[in-house]
């Protein structure tokens, strides 16, 4: 069975983009392969560095995680600063990384423009980290969108630089992973391309409805359609995309009809279209709250993945340091 690893890092509540983009995907990818899911929370010590909220996003997306159902019977969720195992192998592979190769990085030359007065060494190093984080499992496949492609590339290109230069073939190469089909865009409730955290146009798994709610009656919209069967407005594209994506097909096909007659009225499609995704995360939210008041069953999983991703860890890096020449007396 192939292997699968994807990273996230804590950084407050999943939204519906999280879950539509990937998170539902990795749902069902858990019986096809062999899942490692992680927290990324050293990564996020390169633009975060927060003590008093590092293990509340922590819990936050371990708890959104399962309440999604991500099981942690089939699959490995784990805390990365859980598995010791990684810093080992990112120094190891920081010896064959090139500081010019990483300082062409895009997501590095991003970050010393978006934060000029913090570019730390760990920034510079971000890619190697990934690739440890990556390669320590063998995996196949990263599932990723397009701005985490070229650290996939970098992984592929520090496991061959690896394998060559100790002639042997310790690790397969990872591919990005790409859902195809399946994929689907969120857009924003702003009128703007996607959701995002950062974007502030975010709907969260675990808003309450009321919430929800309010952040629909506010998206952006136009002034209506003034001549029939017309193209919409990317705002008014993107409500009919949510709703594509949270309502039944008599909903979408009503308020299409609706908008090519030139009768539809926002109002109405944005309540229906807040009480479908009400539906839609409502069994998830519950979920989300009873495993956040369960720091005993939080804790146990934890330990359950940091011991399976450790065993998988330490097995990869045995080999690297017999071929690497470290050998006990
Ligand atoms: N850099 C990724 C992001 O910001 C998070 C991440 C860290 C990751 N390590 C990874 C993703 C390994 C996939 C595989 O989204």
């Amino acid at each position: 069975m192939e292997t699968v690893l994807s990273g996230i890092r804590p950084t407050g509540n999943l939204h519906l983009g999280n879950y539509f983009g990937a998170l539902r995907n990795f749902v069902k990818m858990q019986h096809d392969y062999n899942c490692f899911f992680f927290i990324a929370d050293w990564h996020s010590l390169t633009t975060h560095p927060n003590p008093e909220n590092l293990h509340g996003n922590i819990k936050t997306v371990l708890a959104e995680y399962l309440a999604a159902g991500i099981d942690p019977d089939i699959s490995t969720i784990y805390i990365q600063s859980d598995i010791p195992e990684i810093p080992e192998l990112y120094l190891l592979l920081s010896m064959n990384a090139y500081v010019g190769e990483l300082e062409r990085t895009t997501t590095f030359k991003d970050k010393v423009r978006k934060q000029p007065d913090n570019v730390n060494a760990g920034l510079l190093t971000y890619p190697v980290l990934q690739a440890a984080d990556i390669i320590i499992h063998k995996a196949h496949h990263v599932p990723v969108g397009k701005d985490q492609e070229q650290h996939v590339e970098m992984a592929r290109k520090f496991a061959r630089r690896f394998n060559n230069m100790y002639k042997a073939e310790i690790f397969p190469e990872p591919k990005p992973f790409n859902f195809g089909n399946d994929l689907i865009k969120i857009p924003g409730l702003d009128g703007s391309g996607k959701m995002g955290k950062s974007e502030g146009n975010a709907i969260n798994l675990a808003d309450e409805p009321e919430a929800i709610r309010k952040k629909v009656m506010r998206a952006v919209t136009d002034a209506g359609p003034t001549e029939k069967n017309s193209k919409k407005p990317e705002a008014v594209e993107n409500l009919y995309a949510l709703l594509k994506v949270v309502s039944t097909p008599d909903t979408v096909s009503y308020f299409e009809d609706k908008y090519n007659s030139c009768e539809v009225r926002y109002g109405d499609l944005k309540k229906q279209l807040a009480e479908d995704i009400i539906k839609y995360t409502s069994p998830i939210r519950e979920k989300i709250l009873e495993y956040t008041a369960d720091n005993n069953f939080l804790g146990k999983v934890a330990r359950q993945g940091a011991e399976k991703a450790r065993a998988s860890a330490s097995k990869t890096l045995k080999e690297v340091r017999e071929v690497i020449g470290f050998r006990s007396f």
